[in-house]
């Protein structure tokens, strides 16, 4: 058995159908078939109820395709693992969702890159669902990002939890109370969220928050990314929720307002392969803390 007949195997179990399937992993259709065949024969048991259309997998199917995929999991990680062993120059990369650019990556990498000027940085923009398949295929060797997602071979720490405020067009009618709004406050306000994609995001965050106050805003605004949120609340078309670090992004025509609920935050969350203990990570990790530390930043302390 090799891991081709895994990953053909778990193309059909995921697809319900041969003609998908060998299309998604760009084969014909009969080698599919006799792989499928050839690993039925190899284990001795069948995989597939025969006739069934769409395709359902017996009980030895299904157990056969949940360890397939931990397996085929772990070898893309011990690929990328052991390339990065192999790597003569110390390199990371690191995937950040946007909204951590306004808190303390800038300050992160500037004084990751004076205290280890031997180790090459690369920074790649994505959000924190798509820092787990880059982290799995070797793109990315950290991410920093916000959705709270579990994952056996991604080692996650929540570094901290960042208070949520409301951002408002300047002449806006919140302004005035002069007090830190409430959930209620908004349901008669257009919400601006972001990212309107992948799901679940920060979006979800946001929306969730509301719900579990029963509040229901006038109109849901999904868009790209934070600063057309920001642009859309300039321009009069409703009001966002952001994390606090935008407070540092100073534009004159929008104005940050505290959020009074004690659970509006959203974590920055810290990911790595499971198995990577590299030096490199852990000096990263160290280094966040020493900041944390010096700023006075409330933060947890979980080692790799
Ligand atoms: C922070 O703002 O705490 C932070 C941002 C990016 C990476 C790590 C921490």
């Amino acid at each position: 058995m090799d891991l081709r007949h895994l990953k053909y195997f778990i193309a059909v179990a995921e697809e319900k159908n041969f003609t998908r399937a060998s299309e998604r992993l760009f084969i014909a259709q009969p080698p599919l078939s006799r792989s499928i065949q050839q690993l039925e024969e190899e284990l001795g048991v069948s995989l597939i109820e025969r006739g069934s259309r769409p395709i359902e997998l017996t009980d030895a199917g299904e157990f056969f395709y949940a360890h397939a995929q931990a397996l085929l999991n772990k070898s893309s990680e011990l690929k990328s693992m052991t390339q990065r062993v192999g790597r003569i120059s110390k390199a990371l990369s690191i995937g950040f969702v946007a909204s951590t650019l306004y808190g303390k990556l800038p300050k992160i990498i500037r004084l990751y890159r004076t205290r280890y000027s031997n180790v090459e940085l690369n920074l790649v923009e994505m959000s924190t669902m798509d820092q787990l398949s880059a982290l799995k295929d070797g793109r990315i060797d950290v991410g920093f990002g916000r959705v709270r997602h579990e994952d056996p071979n991604i080692r996650r720490i929540v570094l901290r939890e960042e208070k949520l405020i409301c951002t408002v067009p300047v002449d806006h009618r919140l302004c005035a109370l002069n007090r830190p709004l409430k959930a209620s406050d908004l349901a008669e306000e257009n919400l601006i969220i972001f990212p309107k994609n992948p799901r679940p995001s920060f979006a979800d965050q946001v929306l969730d928050g509301l719900r579990a106050r029963a509040v229901q805003p006038k109109k849901i605004i999904e868009v790209r990314d934070l600063q057309i949120a920001i642009g859309l609340v300039a321009a009069g078309e409703g009001v966002s929720i952001v994390p606090r670090s935008l407070e540092g992004l100073k534009r004159d025509d929008v104005v940050y307002l505290e959020l009074n609920e004690n659970h509006s935050i959203s974590p920055i969350i810290f990911s790595a392969r499971s198995m990577d203990r590299s030096p490199e990570i852990q000096d990263l990790l160290s280094l966040i803390y020493d900041i944390y530390d010096e700023e006075g930043i409330p933060h947890t302390k979980e080692t790799l």
